[in-house]
């Protein structure tokens, strides 16, 4: 199988993809092909080793235990150890490989009772690879901090993958949400519930006598003397993220120890652990409606370098999702034959073609679409929603702005419905109705959409 390995520490550079033994599942483990995987910090750190201790976890002079990287992923279950009882050959997953890593690469296996479920039924491949990193940080340290309805919350960082998951569940527990971003995140934080935003680059938090019962810092950088300024007394300030060195480490630790034990303040820092349930809270979250996962940028593992410098470069939105190569057709869920176990087993599986017709490289083939009369229709910004008959493939250019993609979406609800953050792109899929047209929606202007297929 194909995987993104690195035998020595360093730049992006030293990751390279090679061929390597595709792994056998143990008696109680199943074997994954994955479909999609993320880069995240974890996994930039791991590279680098950055805090110099990851070198005791990894191998002191070079990469030993791990040389794949990669902590969360979804795909499909290949084949499954003797013992296995909660998944079968066939099953939609997403899971988190955690401090094993491994996720870049085809196939990897896990423990059933690893952080493992059946995808939700609602996320494509890309988003379900999407959740669990931030999703179970966030929540770890919300849990932490005791967090309760009618607090008042500051989330700095509110844009990356732990804070954009930290806005939304301190949203779902009743919080009164700050987030901290800079300018170009702003539309983004306020999307995902924050009540207020701060824009760091022109404003202090700490000023105008604001004051947090928490400040949740994922990234580290909101500053000791600021936090514990903006703290209520008996408030908690949390450290999710901080520097790399190993001084920073240890100077922050005594730091809190010192100010937890010596005033009203509590500090909470350390690492995320998954409490058992979290998979499955998320999961019902994201299936009610109420979590979703943020994708800045998609790359195809060959281009794993590159998403490594974006990442490293601290500036991403949400996630950076690595696409693997597969053929998604393979595993097109539109037959009774494949779902009747999992519908005989009691749980919901609808088909789930959206990676097909999404993944880049393969979303100009218009599965599905055979024919037709044609409609569009303009919402805000986005210029084009073009809808093709049958099954009503929708697509639309220039939706930046997130709240013209959300009127798109109330517009052709359903889970199928998809909005493409690199060029504006909003593509609904084969076997969703058409969408109705909705008083002021402008829909009926006939446009032709260049270059989309017509069968
Ligand atoms: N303790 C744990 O168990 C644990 C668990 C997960 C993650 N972490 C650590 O937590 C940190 C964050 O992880 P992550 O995955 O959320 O990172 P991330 O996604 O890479 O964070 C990127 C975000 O940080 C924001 N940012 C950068 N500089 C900022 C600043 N000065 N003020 C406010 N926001 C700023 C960026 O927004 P702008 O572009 O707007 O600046 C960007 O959206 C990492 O260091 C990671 O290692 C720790």
């Amino acid at each position: 199988m194909k995987a993104a390995v690195y035998t020595r520490y360093g730049p992006p550079e030293v990751l390279e993809i090679k061929d390597v033994e595709k792994p056998v599942p143990r008696d109680s483990e199943v074997l994954v092909r994955i479909h999609a995987t993320t880069v995240s910090a974890g996994d930039w750190r791991m590279r680098k080793a950055d805090p110099f201790i990851a070198r005791f976890m990894n191998g002191l002079w070079g990469p030993r235990k791990v040389q794949i990287l990669g902590m969360e992923f979804a795909g499909t279950i290949e084949s499954v150890g003797k013992s296995v009882t909660r998944f079968e050959a066939g099953d939609q997953v997403f899971g988190s490989t955690g401090f094993k890593f491994g996720a870049h690469a085809e196939y990897a296996c896990l423990a059933e009772d690893g952080l493992l479920a059946i995808k939700p039924v609602n996320m494509t491949f890309e988003e379900g690879a999407a959740v669990l990193f931030g999703g179970v940080s966030a929540l770890h340290f919300l849990r932490k901090a005791k967090i309760q309805a009618g607090q008042k919350v500051l989330i700095y960082g509110a844009s990356g993958s732990v804070g954009v998951f930290a806005v939304q569940l301190a949203k779902h527990f009743g919080a009164h949400v700050t987030g901290v971003c800079s300018t170009a995140n702003l539309d983004l934080v306020k999307s995902l519930g924050a009540d207020e935003v701060v824009d760091y680059t022109k404003e202090d938090f700490s000023g105008a006598g604001r004051i947090y019962d928490v400040v949740f810092d994922t990234v580290g950088k909101s500053g000791w003397s600021r936090s514990l300024k903006a703290l209520k007394r008996g408030g908690c300030y949390v450290r999710v993220g901080g520097a790399g060195r190993l001084s920073s480490i240890l100077g922050d630790i005594l730091r809190g120890i010192w100010v937890s034990s010596t005033s009203a303040t509590k500090v909470i820092g350390g690492m995320a652990r998954e409490g058992g349930g979290d998979v499955a809270f998320l999961k019902a979250l994201i299936e009610a409606g109420k979590l979703r996962t943020v994708i800045d940028r998609r790359y195809s593992l060959e281009q794993i370098a590159e998403a490594h410098g974006y990442v490293e470069a601290g500036h991403k939105k949400g996630h950076v999702v690595i696409l693997l190569e597969h053929d998604y057709r393979s595993h097109r869920r539109t037959g009774s034959a494949d779902t009747a176990p999992a519908v005989a087993r009691g749980r919901r599986r609808g088909p789930d073609v959206r990676d097909e017709v999404c993944h880049p490289d393969r979303r100009t083939r218009g599965h599905g679409v055979r024919d037709a009369g044609r409609c569009a229709l303009r919402v805000g910004d986005c210029r084009v929603v073009d809808v093709l008959q049958p099954g009503a493939l929708v697509r639309a250019r220039g939706c930046h702005r997130s709240d013209d993609r959300r009127a798109v979406r109330d517009i052709a609800p359903g889970p199928r419905v998809d909005c493409w953050r690199r060029d504006g792109d909003v593509v609904l899929f084969p076997g969703d109705p058409r969408p109705e047209p909705r008083p002021g929606c402008g829909f009926g202007e006939l446009q032709t959409f260049e270059g989309w297929p017509r069968r």
